[in-house]
């Protein structure tokens, strides 16, 4: 009989990330540079029915929960075909999705109806030729319009993440916090993380949460709040007074919160890796291509399991981007 997963320091694994692309549509500053980067070739990425593989072998063990991210998801053919498969898992209570927005008015709908239940969108400018600078493409990519098309479709909550860049867009926290005065749109703010190539970004970018929440007290009285229901993260939330949607804070560099983590991810090429720093990692992609149990890989991935990450001792461009492990 199967036990539950637990990796060496008690931490149960109820929630996968699962990466299905390691490409996306934008170039963001602070992920890619402007001219991509080596991807995956496609014959190493799993098909669907491969990923739906790993999680109804890993439901049985505890999960629960999973988010579907990338690179950026919604450029793989027919994402709605994952979801319907991943949905038909009887454990599976949440499904998410992360992604950049841009293709949310043409797709929440479809995606809604194939089973979503919610998603998370990147948004680091209101402001179209700053969005155009900060992703370094420009495809009309309008933050308000896609979470209206995402709250249509009846995905709830909407969850809107803003990485916070000195004199690149922190002079836009205040009008992002005043999103959550008019919609029940929950805006994270994000600390800058010196991972991957960033484009010329430094230290000096970094904002630290506990300034952007002094600047968003200049427009009224922040309470602490128990933010939107069905979180996994490590996100802090407040609202002000009357806002149907809170503002969140997420502190990779200024706080660690390694200890409550609950969470292992499914890269595009089939690999579980249990931090997203470091190199913690186990194939699954050949034992599932082989049709062998991938239980005492699961098992071997979560005895890896770090303790902690050691992110604030490493140096800028040291790590891979989050494209490539799947945020
Ligand atoms: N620093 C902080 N957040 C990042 N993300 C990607 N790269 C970084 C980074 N270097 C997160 C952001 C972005 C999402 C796609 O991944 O939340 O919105
Ligand atoms: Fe794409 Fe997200 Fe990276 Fe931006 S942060 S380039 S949207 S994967």
């Amino acid at each position: 009989m199967s036990t539950a997963l637990k990796d060496q320091f008690g931490r149960s694994i109820e929630y996968l990330r699962i990466s299905v692309t390691d490409r996306c549509n934008f170039r963001c500053l602070y992920c890619m540079p402007a001219e991509g980067l080596p991807w995956l070739p496609k014959a190493e990425i799993l098909s669907y029915e491969e990923i739906g593989g790993v999680v109804r072998q890993l439901a049985p063990l505890g999960l629960r929960r999973l988010r579907i991210t990338g690179g950026e998801p919604t450029i793989r053919p027919n994402l709605e075909e994952l979801v319907r498969l991943l949905r038909a898992v009887p454990e599976i209570e949440d499904i998410a999705l992360s992604t950049n927005g841009a293709r949310l008015p043409e797709l929440a709908h479809r995606l809604r109806d194939a089973g979503l239940d919610r998603i998370n969108m990147s948004a680091d400018s209101l402001r179209p030729d700053r969005i155009a600078k900060i992703a370094r493409r420009n495809l009309g990519f309008d933050p308000a319009t896609s979470a209206l098309a995402a709250e249509r479709a009846g995905l709830a909550p909407i969850k809107i993440n803003v990485v916070v860049m000195r004199s690149i867009n922190d002079d836009e926290i205040e009008d992002f916090a005043r999103l959550t005065l008019d919609h029940p749109w929950h805006v994270r703010f994000i600390e800058l993380m010196p991972v991957g190539e960033m484009s010329g970004l430094t230290w000096e970018h970094i904002v630290p949460s506990d300034e952007v929440l002094s600047r968003i007290a200049s427009l009224g009285a922040l309470a602490k709040d128990g933010g939107p229901p069905r979180g996994n993260g490590p996100a802090e939330y407040y609202r002000l007074a009357g806002a149907p949607g809170t503002i969140g804070v997420i502190t990779p560099m200024t706080h660690t919160y390694c200890a409550s983590c609950n969470r292992v991810r499914l890269t595009a090429d089939g690999r579980l890796r249990t931090c997203l720093f470091g190199d913690h990692e186990v194939l699954l992609r050949d034992a599932l291509r082989q049709h062998e149990p991938l239980e005492p890989l699961f098992r071997q991935a979560l005895a890896d399991k770090p303790k902690e990450h050691a992110l604030l001792q490493m140096k800028v461009g040291g790590l891979r981007a989050l494209s490539q492990v799947g945020g």
